[in-house]
């Protein structure tokens, strides 16, 4: 196998106490180090499994670390539980004892690790190289327009925003040629706490030649095909719930007090005792078989 050695100390200051009772040893140890890292794909909320590769079934220890801190493992000398104090929450060792599975990732748990092991008739300990590499989904690309005729000279200002992807990435914008347009500005915003960027890009519109159809993606990603420069005295009709709503209501009440009246107007027509509910109603004299 093409397995270079590369001989180091190993000996980590902030390797924690209890690790190195763990371990059972505090003399410096020979690592060798695997060639190859191991590149693993993960999304943010979803869940990965760590797989170390080891050649003999005999260990004394195999474990995993992020930066020097204990992740979770397997020690022949230790029990689960002692393990699992120390070990992270979110993380499961297998019953092969050289897989882990790691759950509800988020953007923290990106980056490097490492895989640590010994076997029993040896007191060489080999190194594997993990890389976990996190991504998040961005939202589908939403548009806004804002167009003016300041001086009849008609241009639009549009920004496509996009929420919550991993890593940072750019919106992109699907103009056809004919347009006279330039991006203005771009935005990246990490949230403090998960670390999910927003990001956005506006740009600008000379209308001059007219009304064109046009998109804005982030990856594969597209938004619907929206519309700018469009004639300004004929602004598209917002889509409102609220006034919907409320048309539907008035529409319905109309149409019921004219079914009543009518219906009243039908009924008077037979019953003797209606004239004056006739006139009160204003249905015709003449319409009377009186
Ligand atoms: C993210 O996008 C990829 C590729 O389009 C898709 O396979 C995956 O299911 C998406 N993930 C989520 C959480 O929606
Ligand atoms: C748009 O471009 C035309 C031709 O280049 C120019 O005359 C006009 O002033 C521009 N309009 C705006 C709003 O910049
Ligand atoms: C980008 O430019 C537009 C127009 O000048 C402005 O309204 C917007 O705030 C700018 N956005 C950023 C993120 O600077
Ligand atoms: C990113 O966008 C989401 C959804 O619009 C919002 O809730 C969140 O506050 C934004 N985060 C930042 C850092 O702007
Ligand atoms: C986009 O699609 C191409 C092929 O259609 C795929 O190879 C690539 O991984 C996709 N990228 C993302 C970010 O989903």
């Amino acid at each position: 196998m093409a397995s270079h050695c590369n001989r180091q100390y190993f000996l980590n200051p902030r390797l924690s106490l209890q690790l190195l009772a763990l371990v059972g040893t505090f003399f410096v140890t020979i690592v060798t180090e695997s060639a190859a890292s191991i590149q693993l794909r993960g999304e943010v909320g979803g869940n990965v499994t760590f797989s170390c590769p080891t050649a003999k079934p005999n260990l004394k220890f195999l474990y995993f670390q992020r930066v020097e801190i204990f992740v979770n493992g397997y020690y022949q000398s230790k029990t689960a539980s002692e393990i699992a104090e120390l070990a992270w929450k979110n993380t499961i060792m297998d019953h092969d004892k050289t897989t882990m599975h790691m759950y509800n990732l988020n953007v923290s748990h990106h980056g490097e690790y490492q895989c640590l092991f010994q076997y029993t008739d040896s007191s060489a300990t080999q190194k594997q190289v993990i890389h976990l590499n996190l991504t998040a989904n961005y939202s589908k690309p939403a548009p806004t327009v804002h167009c003016s005729d300041e001086n009849h000279r008609f241009s639009c200002l549009v920004t496509c925003a996009s929420h919550d992807g991993y890593p940072v990435d750019k919106v992109t914008w699907n103009v056809p040629g004919s347009q006279m347009w330039t991006v203005l500005n771009s935005s990246e915003m990490n949230d403090p706490k998960t670390m999910m960027v927003n990001i956005s890009s506006t740009a600008y519109f000379n209308c001059s030649n007219g009304n064109t159809s046009i998109s804005c993606s982030v990856g594969n990603v597209s938004s619907d095909v929206f519309s700018v420069c469009a004639p300004i005295e004929n602004p598209p009709v917002p889509h409102c719930p609220m006034i919907e709503a409320i048309c539907a209501v008035v529409g319905i009440t109309f149409t019921m007090l004219v079914l009543l009246l009518w219906w009243r107007c039908k009924k008077g027509q037979r019953g003797a005792a209606a004239v004056d509910f006739r006139r009160v109603n204003g249905c015709e004299e003449g319409n009377s078989p009186h």
